[in-house]
């Protein structure tokens, strides 16, 4: 058997907090002004109080309302899968397991946190919210999940993926999401995710009626996202795996990565990968400070691996990768050593997609493709020592909308930063 697939009544009814199974607690996120310890008032303009709440929660568990059980429900458990072709293909002794978050109707991990998000700012009172998007991925969840609550969703996509991808903005526009290029007061910069949010905290920030979404980084994103590893766990027993051992998946601002691997930091010995681009190396070269979220320094400051909230990094095609900073849990992870962080350029990473598609038949989205050329590394080096090893991985979105890059490197434009 090579697919492993839970009924609808074993979705998980609530959220694994790693935040109390941390070596030691973390450091808190300071006001932007003051630099002293942020309180819950400093972001009430921005979020809903239950999302504040989970925010710095340490309860061990925290239940998933029914409401958004129900919209889950749509595409979730999503599938686990044994890639028995890839590991003919690579005729390595591992057995690789990925799971499939591109079953979702935006395509990716990203609806897993858009539908919460959308259900707590509604249940509030907030009928707008405003967000940003790298490879259009999360504004598409987002106007998914606005669009099942009635609510309007503004979208600031960074430029150089506005350019790229049309199709992702019509596909917002489909849910009724409303798409601006970012910055919207440089029509000739590219644009990145720091300054896609300085633009849409902006927005939130000067209207009553509006609150301001993040696809990634804050802990309550990642909590959202532990669905992903809690389904893993059981169907990884199912397919008669004690336990992985090791976990991978690419790594923008950590919440795919954090949703898969969360529910295995207490297990010793389990490994646990992030993957990111050369082009952008937060992890594997930024620096461990205080920094801001987002190029203007609007944000609060937060503990984080950062390469300066000014850096603009190029424009590869993993849009959604291209983020200066990273989650403070995954980065006190990594900086712990309770992470392996490593990066790798895009050459290598959509030879791994082309290898992936020709064996699995799925194309994966770019962002994807960084953890599938980790595992085929893993996958290499256990058939050079000839050890059995369980390689689990994220197929956090397909690349159906990402065509343009194939064609890129399928006929020698793309630029191997
Ligand atoms: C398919 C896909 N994977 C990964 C990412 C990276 O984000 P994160 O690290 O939060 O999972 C994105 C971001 O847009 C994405 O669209």
């Amino acid at each position: 058997m090579s697919r492993f697939i839970l009924a609808e009544d074993q979705l998980p009814t609530a959220w694994f907090n790693v935040l109390p199974r941390l070596e030691s607690p973390m450091e808190p996120p300071l006001h932007p002004g003051t630099r002293e310890p942020i309180g819950p008032d400093d972001l009430t303009p921005l979020f809903p109080m239950a999302l504040i709440a989970q925010e710095v929660s340490t309860d061990p568990w925290i239940d998933i309302p029914g409401e958004v059980l129900d919209i889950l429900k749509l595409w979730r458990p999503t599938p686990l899968v044994r890639a028995e072709r890839l590991e003919a293909a690579l005729g390595t002794p591992a057995r690789i397991y990925f799971k499939d978050e591109s079953v979702s109707p935006a395509g990716s991990h990203k609806p897993n946190t858009a539908v919460p998000q959308a259900f707590y700012n509604k249940a509030e009172g907030v009928t707008r919210l405003t967000t940003e998007t790298g490879a259009g991925q999360w504004g598409t969840a987002l106007s998914f999940a606005t669009s099942q609550y009635d609510m309007e969703c503004k979208v600031y996509m960074v430029r150089a993926s506005y350019d790229q991808k049309p199709y992702r903005k019509i596909m917002m526009e489909v849910w009724g999401g409303e798409v601006v290029p970012s910055p919207v007061d440089e029509p000739d910069h590219p644009g990145s995710l720091g300054a896609a949010i300085s633009d849409a905290v902006r927005d939130a920030v000067g209207r009553d009626d509006t609150h301001y979404a993040l696809g990634s980084v804050l802990n309550h994103v990642l909590l959202h996202q532990t669905v992903i590893g809690l389904e893993a766990r059981d169907q990884l027993k199912l397919a008669g795996e004690s336990h992985p051992d090791v976990v991978i998946a690419p790594c923008g601002g950590g919440s795919n990565l954090g949703g898969l691997a969360f529910p295995f930091v207490p297990d010793e010995g389990v490994r646990l990968v992030a993957v990111e681009p050369a082009s952008c190396p937060t992890l594997t070269e930024g620096r461990f400070e205080y920094d801001f979220g987002d190029t203007a320094g609007m944000t609060p400051l937060l503990p984080m691996y950062t390469l300066g909230h000014d850096f603009v990094p190029p424009s590869i095609h993993a849009g959604g990768l291209r983020y200066h900073g990273d989650s403070p849990i995954i980065s006190k992870l990594v900086k712990d050593g309770r992470m392996e962080a490593i990066a790798y350029p895009q050459g290598k990473v959509f030879e791994a997609a082309l290898q992936f598609a020709r064996s699995e038949g799925k194309v994966p989205a770019p962002e994807a493709a960084h953890g599938i050329a980790k595992v085929i590394d893993e996958a290499l080096a256990a058939k050079e020592s000839g050890e059995e090893r369980v390689i689990l991985f994220n197929y956090c979105g397909h690349g159906h909308l990402d065509l343009a890059a194939y064609d890129d490197y399928l006929h020698g434009r793309l630029i191997d930063a």
